[in-house]
């Protein structure tokens, strides 16, 4: 039987690390996986993972999802002319108080998590097209749905994700192209310490004023303790992943996690958004004692 051609952004660590190795290790052979990274200094780690011995079933390529070049460089070297799933996974995470942030930062945050995202889909979305047939399936998160304190342009930038993907998905309807997004909460990666964080130690947090600055050192509690308390582990996050990439017609929304929904809930039954923004307030900042 014909393989199933995997493309996969952001495979040197995390989630499209995994990914990978759960496809190309696929016990019926089912997958070819091309498993692409921006700097391929960093491939060792994937190949330990797969011990080196799935010549047949992936293949790791260069791909900058911000360097279109580099993206139809990739596409170039697909030998079997097509990708019958897209995985769009890259993306970095940006915390801090909104006035620390630098432009050029930002912009980063943004041609990454969606503009990134845009030149992959339009790379790899004409052949789905022609063929009528694909699945383009996104690393989404809770924070592409509902605000999180001190994390706004990360949450800007994955709520114009969703945005992105809701449309398409539509259209793409006529295609038999399914689009789904896997909303994450906290998972056990390397996202945490790749995240752009303002540092309270490093002088970064100077020009804020000092209330912003006790808000900040709270949150960044809350966030541990959320991590410790209910990250999950990156094989239960892949089971939704393989879910998507298995169904014949996966819907377009895939919770990894079902922590959040209360929030969410909350979010779509109060349309004016004030008692979201209350309970989120609560959730992050009020004391254990006053939350029970
Ligand atoms: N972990 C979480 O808690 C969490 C929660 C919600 C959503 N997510 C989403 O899940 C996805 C995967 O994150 P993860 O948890 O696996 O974190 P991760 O381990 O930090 O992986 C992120 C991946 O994106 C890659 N990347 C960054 N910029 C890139 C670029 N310009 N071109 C190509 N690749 C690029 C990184 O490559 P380098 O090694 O070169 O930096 C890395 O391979 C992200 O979209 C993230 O927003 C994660």
């Amino acid at each position: 039987m014909e393989k199933t051609v995997v493309l996969i952004t952001g495979c040197s660590s995390g989630i499209g690390l995994g990914l990978a190795v759960r496809l190309a290790s696929d016990s019926a052979g089912a997958f070819k996986v091309y498993a692409t990274m921006r700097n391929l200094s960093k491939k060792q780690r994937l190949l330990e993972c797969v011990r080196n011995c799935h010549s047949s079933t992936l293949e790791i390529l260069q791909m900058d999802i911000t360097d279109q070049q580099s993206v139809m460089a990739a596409v170039d070297k697909i030998k079997e002319q097509r990708v019958d799933v897209l995985v769009c996974n890259a993306g970095v995470g940006l915390m801090g108080p909104l006035e620390c942030h630098s432009y050029q930062t930002m912009k980063m945050i943004f041609d990454v998590n969606l503009f990134g995202t845009i030149s992959t889909i339009q790379a790899f979305l004409p052949g789905m097209k022609s063929r009528k047939c694909g699945k383009i399936i996104v690393s989404s998160s809770v924070g592409g749905l509902q605000g999180v304190p001190f994390n706004d342009v990360y949450c800007a930038s994955k709520f114009a994700v969703e945005g992105l993907c809701e449309s398409l998905a539509i259209v793409l309807q006529h295609f038999n192209i399914h689009v789904s997004l896997i909303e994450c909460g906290p998972v056990n990666t390397n996202f945490l310490n790749n995240v752009q964080c303002s540092d309270p130690e490093d002088g970064s947090l100077e020009s804020v004023d000092p209330e912003t600055r006790e808000l900040y050192g709270q949150y960044l509690q809350h966030c541990q303790t959320l991590f410790q308390d209910v990250a999950q582990d990156t094989e239960d996050v892949l089971r939704v992943f393989m879910d998507a990439i298995r169904a014949p017609c996966p819907p377009l929304r895939h919770f990894t996690t079902q922590f959040f929904m209360p929030l969410m809930k909350l979010k779509l039954s109060c349309t004016n958004g004030s008692e979201y923004v209350r309970a989120m307030h609560k959730f992050v900042f009020a004391s254990k004692d006053d939350k029970s």
